[in-house]
């Protein structure tokens, strides 16, 4: 596929070749706080919160929204976040523990995933949470145990699965009567105040009619539980999976980039399908309609963040194109293996004849590849590159394998603030106890 999106998709002025972000070098980012470097642009941030918060005119079905904690775990962001009204979608303790720790009130956090044990079933109850989804049958005795132990009644959803959503470790299938079954538990249990339905689909939504099959299939559900168990569910949580604008599958289609990139459902052709199915649904069937929570991630913030990253060396001897081997790979930027993610050079973009490169990262590992065949202009030592898209599942999925990990800064309004210092050695050893009991 032909390869190449314009900078200015991301909000990146060009002059000369010089790439700059509010006015901003890239380059010079870099050359400030050093390499690599994940930079987050404030304002997009704010202006994604601000689409997704922006329910369809006409609109009568309340539509919240949840952040997937996951997706870029970053304190000053998840702060700024809730700040901006937005709740929190967590899946681990360690998550439930990060929101409270950051003063998100119970009843905007939503809990997902699967493996909840008895002894954290007990601290969710106690956590009186907006919602905790059960991921499958299991959880629902494991949950009802700890909340009548406690005497309380907790807030839930069962997790379902659809014919074409993440299913096997992730919830209960709607086929074959399954889901319906769970729900017959579940709502036996008097320790269990049964509100919601869960459902996400995992591989991503990239165009409407996907969005609608899923959706409809989600509804339909809602109807049996209706029609069978005579619940009308208060929560209907249709999870995240929303593609990012301009992350595309690596080599999935002969189409150019551009094309792909024209026909992805935006943020509010997504909401206004998901919010009109609904309407329409509930409104035929002559029940209020739920309140809508989502869960979003990638959609969020995948284009609020990038990643700057240099040409450590070039080694051109072999048959083929170029190697630069930069000082950011799969430590880093794993996903790239997967994804296609825009890289430009932050200093001669479009300059000169394109050059093909392979793209290698630092490591002493054969797969520590980023991109197998690139087209950039012509690279020297010490150039900086900027890998676009970076706000979904780098940071998490980053580590410590044989290079320190980079720090993040901030910029908003033109003023750069340093949001996650840069890993040190020291960092890297301070938990070994030798290092820590100080006998290194
Ligand atoms: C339950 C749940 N909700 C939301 C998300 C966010 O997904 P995405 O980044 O595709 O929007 C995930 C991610 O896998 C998830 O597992």
């Amino acid at each position: 596929m032909a390869r190449s999106l314009p900078p200015g998709l991301w909000g990146l002025a060009c002059a000369g070749g010089e790439l700059s972000l509010e006015g901003t070098a890239l380059a010079g980012l870099a050359e400030r706080w050093g390499s690599p470097l994940f930079v987050v642009d404030g304002a997009a941030v704010e202006e994604n919160v601000r689409r997704f918060r922006r329910v369809p005119p006409g609109g009568s079905v309340e539509v919240d929204v949840f952040y997937s904690y996951k997706t870029n775990p970053v304190v000053e962001l998840l702060r700024r976040l809730s700040g901006l009204g937005v709740g929190a979608e967590v899946v681990s303790p360690y998550e439930l523990w990060l929101a409270r720790r950051l003063g998100v009130e119970p009843s905007r956090i939503v809990y997902n995933g699967p493996g909840k044990t008895p002894a954290f079933a007990r601290t969710l109850v106690d956590s009186d949470l907006l919602v905790t989804h059960l991921n499958h049958r299991e959880e629902i005795g494991v949950l009802a145990r700890a909340a009548a132990e406690r005497g309380r009644r907790t807030a839930v959803g069962i997790r379902v699965a659809t014919s074409d959503s993440w299913s096997g470790k992730f919830g209960v299938p709607i086929a074959g009567g399954r889901a319906l079954a769970a729900y017959e538990e579940a709502l036996a249990c008097a320790s269990l105040r049964v509100v919601g339905v869960h459902a996400h689909r995992g591989t991503a939504i990239e165009d409407a009619d996907t969005l609608v099959r899923f959706v409809r299939e989600v509804l339909e559900f809602c109807d049996t539980l209706h029609a069978r168990l005579g619940l009308d569910v208060e929560l209907l949580d249709l999870g995240g999976s929303l593609a990012a604008p301009t992350v595309l599958p690596l080599d999935a289609s002969t189409l150019p980039v551009g094309e792909q990139v024209a026909g992805r459902l935006s943020v509010e052709e997504y909401l206004g399908v998901l919010v009109g199915e609904v309407e329409a649904h509930f409104g035929r069937a002559g029940r209020p309609a739920p309140r809508v929570l989502l869960e979003p991630g990638r959609a969020m913030t995948a284009d609020t963040q990038l990643l700057l990253c240099r040409v450590a060396s070039l080694n051109a001897a072999g048959p083929g194109p170029a190697h630069a081997i930069l000082d950011a790979g799969e430590n880093i930027a794993h996903i790239l293996h997967r994804e296609y993610h825009e890289i430009f050079h932050t200093g001669r973009w479009g300059q000169g004849p394109a050059l093909p490169y392979v793209l290698d990262g630092p490591t002493c590992s054969p797969m520590d590849r980023l991109r197998d065949a690139v087209e950039l202009p012509l690279l020297r030592v010490g150039d900086t590159l900027a890998v676009m898209d970076a706000g979904a599942y780098l940071v998490p999925f980053s580590n410590s394998f044989c290079f320190p990990q980079p720090g993040i800064v901030l910029l908003d309004g033109g003023r750069e603030t340093l949001i996650r210092r840069p890993e040190t050695y020291e960092d890297m050893i301070a938990r070994d106890l030798a290092a820590a009991g100080g006998t290194l």
